[in-house]
């Protein structure tokens, strides 16, 4: 089977699709209000810190154990030693649950992007968001009404993440990221070239980056730094490890490390410029603080920004409001291939069941799981399942894979592999850091994470609502990931390769 592994057409589309799997959501809607809520300009700081001192640390870890063991996360893990398999299990089926609701916005974006057009949230986008437009329910436990066109929207983005996938590597998920992501810096531009000439614009960026220094001493914003960092790069997500097991031999790892995350960080800061500097531009309309018109994550996408649009000259009404949904599905479709990707490449590995079934069943089956979303109770798993995943999943996989190639598999080995392919060497401060830095940072955060939530229990919902879809979903895909590992690999899957 290991014979009949796709590869990248060329190292620069490798590029793109790891920058494809980046670059999404949380580049788009969630990186502007997280840097905002937890002290704008001085959020850079826990920021950069958490990009080098876990986010780009890890991303060489995941791209170098990838390719030199030439397997899906469980399967390259596995080659490693047979023990740490189910570390590998456990992101793919993180990447396929957090698709759940991923393709629940996706489709939200989707609908806006064609609201857009005539500005269908009428003058009340908050009233029209939460009321029309979600139905939202009092309780998770009140489903409510199934919303249709939600449903028919994600269908499409299954039928889109389907149609990518079963192309395979090269075909399939890279040709699709060479299209759409030149396409989407492109929105970008012009979007952040509109936002910043319209008056208004600097307020709204000084509101991005005055500093409110004595934020910087809160744990909570360096919690929410390292957040950010691991959802965004897509690390501890069984991405990054599957996508570059399918390069070619001769590859520079920590260039194409550096690569990703830089180009990541740049799509943040973009989305950043162009998100506050509509922002300003709105609180000069009002003639109100731009605090005032800042809200929460989802918000800031569905409420906020159709509010702008409103207020928008000319043509720009219309136009911008197209280019921002339009480019939300887009980032979001090039990430949630790759959710597939994480999950479908273990099982063609491990199983040997052939790609066209295995996702063709995965997007069936992920379909039909994910249509509770579109439920008026949809936004209520959305924030559980996020926040549970997120604190603990992420956290927890992170800190598992710098304890085991740091203090077992051994960093040195690392070096060996990736230094002769690699134009700048790995120093030793990756050793440091990935022995030291990033497991005591990660187990600051995670026992903070777990009494967090056990003091005080996530959100306004009902307890049992935390426990089963919070907890248990957790729990349930820790066991999974250790019942899938107990399975035997077919003969000498695991031996056969070469490093
Ligand atoms: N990195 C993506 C984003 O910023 C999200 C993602 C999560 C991608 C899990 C792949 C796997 O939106």
């Amino acid at each position: 089977m290991s014979k009949e592994r796709g590869q990248w057409g060329t190292k620069l589309g490798f590029i793109l699709a790891a920058v494809g799997s980046a670059v999404g959501l949380g580049n788009i809607w969630r990186y502007p209000y997280v840097a905002y809520e937890n002290g704008g300009g001085a959020f850079l700081i826990p920021y950069f810190f958490a990009l080098f001192t876990a986010g780009i640390p890890l991303m060489v870890l995941e791209y170098s154990i990838g390719h030199k063991f030439r397997g899906s996360t469980p399967m390259a893990l596995a080659r490693a030693n047979k023990k740490w398999e189910w570390l590998g299990w456990w992101p793919s089926i993180n990447s396929i649950i957090i698709l759940m609701y991923y393709s629940m916005i996706l489709g939200w974006a989707l609908n806006y992007f064609f609201l857009a057009f005539s500005r269908g949230w009428g003058d009340d986008p908050n009233g029209f968001f939460f009321g029309q437009f979600l139905g939202l329910t009092d309780s998770p436990w009140n489903l409510g009404e199934m919303h249709w066109y939600i449903l028919v929207a994600m269908a499409f983005i299954w039928f889109m993440n389907w149609y990518v996938c079963y192309k395979g590597i090269s075909a399939g998920i890279e040709k699709f990221n060479k299209i759409v992501l030149p396409t989407l810096l492109v929105i970008m531009v012009i979007i952040v070239i509109r936002g910043l000439t319209l008056p208004g614009a600097v307020q709204g960026l000084e509101t991005l980056l005055h500093p409110n220094w004595e934020k910087v001493l809160d744990y909570k914003v360096w919690i929410a730094a390292y957040g950010q960092i691991f959802f965004s790069l897509s690390i501890a997500l069984g991405v990054m490890m599957t996508y570059a097991s399918y390069l070619p031999k001769k590859t520079d790892i920590v260039n194409s490390a550096f690569m990703t995350a830089l180009a990541n960080s740049g799509f943040e800061f973009l989305a950043a410029l162009g998100v506050f500097s509509i922002l300003g531009y709105m609180a000069n309309v009002q003639n109100v603080p731009v605090s005032e018109v800042v809200k929460g994550s989802i918000g800031l996408a569905f409420v906020v920004f159709p509010q702008g649009m409103n207020m928008m000259p000319g043509i720009f009404k219309v136009l911008l409001g197209v280019l921002f949904f339009g480019g939300l599905v887009f980032a979001g479709l090039t990430s949630s291939v790759s959710m597939v990707e994480a999950f479908s490449s273990p099982i063609i590995d491990k199983f040997g069941i052939s790609r066209k079934k295995i996702v063709t069943t995965i997007a069936i089956v992920g379909f039909v799981i994910s249509s509770v979303f579109a439920t008026g109770a949809g936004l209520y798993f959305l924030d559980i399942i996020d926040n549970f995943i997120n604190s603990f999943g992420l956290v927890g996989v992170g800190l598992m894979e710098a304890i085991i190639i740091g203090w077992f598999f051994g960093t040195h080995k690392v070096r060996e592999h990736v230094n002769p392919i690699s134009h700048y060497p790995l120093g030793r401060w990756w050793d440091v850091t990935v022995k030291y830095i990033t497991p005591a940072v990660l187990i600051y955060m995670l026992t903070n994470n777990i009494i967090g939530n056990i003091v005080k229990p996530y959100g306004d919902y009902p307890i049992s609502a935390v426990v089963i879809l919070g907890w248990c979903v957790v729990a349930v895909t820790i066991t999974a990931a250790v019942i899938i590992a107990s399975k035997r690999w077919p003969e000498k899957t695991l031996t056969d390769y070469e490093d």
